[in-house]
């Protein structure tokens, strides 16, 4: 199984060597666990430190404040997009009903997930892309009654995603104090793999944390690991024997 170089320090090792290649990877938390920041990562390092094109669809946040806040790493996004090797797609504000200044958005008219879908194909045949990130999935606002119904959606994107030859990652939130891994309770029997991140609180060396919760395909740790996000190195992920 092809393996793909997760970017993240110290997941790599705990997961046969990163990501299997062309599946779809769920990475859920509560608000402020680090979502974004790994999603970003991920297409960052993807593209400097692995020559991989990657998409970033935002649904979120704002383009501009990604690209500054992800700075704050030393991450130039900007930089990336000029060589081609990064775009970030716009869907943050469209959901709203106004428009983009971005290069790449979706419309204001509205857009639902076959658009999205269709945008992010012809952007990968485009830039020859091997990384997407759609953060968040919840933010899609899925207006589907039934979970067989949001299963199928999602089911749908994966194979998608994978045909047009992309490994993937789609965040979804996980309500404070639920026992689910995700929003809508089914991503998670979709997705090839999960990760989950925690925050939690009061201080101390293990105040975050990340527990890879499955992934198809791979003998991964079981444990739940402190990881550091750090300005320096982004996120970092620790064994065990380091708490
Ligand atoms: N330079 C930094 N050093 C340490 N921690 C940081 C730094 N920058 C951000 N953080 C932490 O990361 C958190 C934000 O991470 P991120 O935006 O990835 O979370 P998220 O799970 O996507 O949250 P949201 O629910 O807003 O989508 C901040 O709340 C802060 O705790
Ligand atoms: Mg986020």
């Amino acid at each position: 199984m092809e393996r793909v170089p997760t970017g993240i320090d110290g997941l790599d090792e705990l997961i046969e060597g990163g990501f299997p290649r062309r599946r779809m990877i769920l990475v859920s938390g509560a608000t402020g666990t680090g979502k974004t920041i790994f999603s970003a990562q991920f297409i960052y390092k993807g593209a400097v430190d692995y020559d991989e094109p990657g998409i970033f669809v935002t649904l979120d946040e704002r383009p501009d404040l990604i690209r500054e806040d992800m700075l704050q790493f030393g991450w130039d996004f900007k930089k990336e997009e000029e060589k081609d090797m990064i775009r970030i797609i716009d869907a943050s504000i469209a959901k709203a009903g106004l428009p983009s200044e971005e290069v790449y958005h979706m419309p204001e008219s509205g857009f639902d997930l076959d658009r999205l879908l269709v945008e992010i194909i012809k952007a990968a045949k485009e830039m020859g892309a091997k990384r997407v990130v759609v953060d968040s999935l919840p933010a899609l606002g899925f207006r589907y009654e039934n979970e067989n119904e949001i299963r199928k959606a999602i089911l749908k994107m994966s194979y998608v995603l994978m045909k047009s030859g992309l490994t993937s990652i789609i965040t979804s939130e996980i309500p404070e104090g639920s026992k689910q891994f995700s929003k809508y309770g089914v991503e998670e029997f979709v997705a090839d793999g999960v990760i989950v991140l925690s925050y939690l609180g009061g201080g101390g060396p293990t105040v975050r944390t990340l527990h890879i919760r499955k992934m198809r395909g791979t003998a991964h740790s079981p444990y739940i690991h402190p990881i550091e996000i750090t300005r320096e190195r982004g996120m970092v992920v620790y064994p065990i024997d380091e708490i």
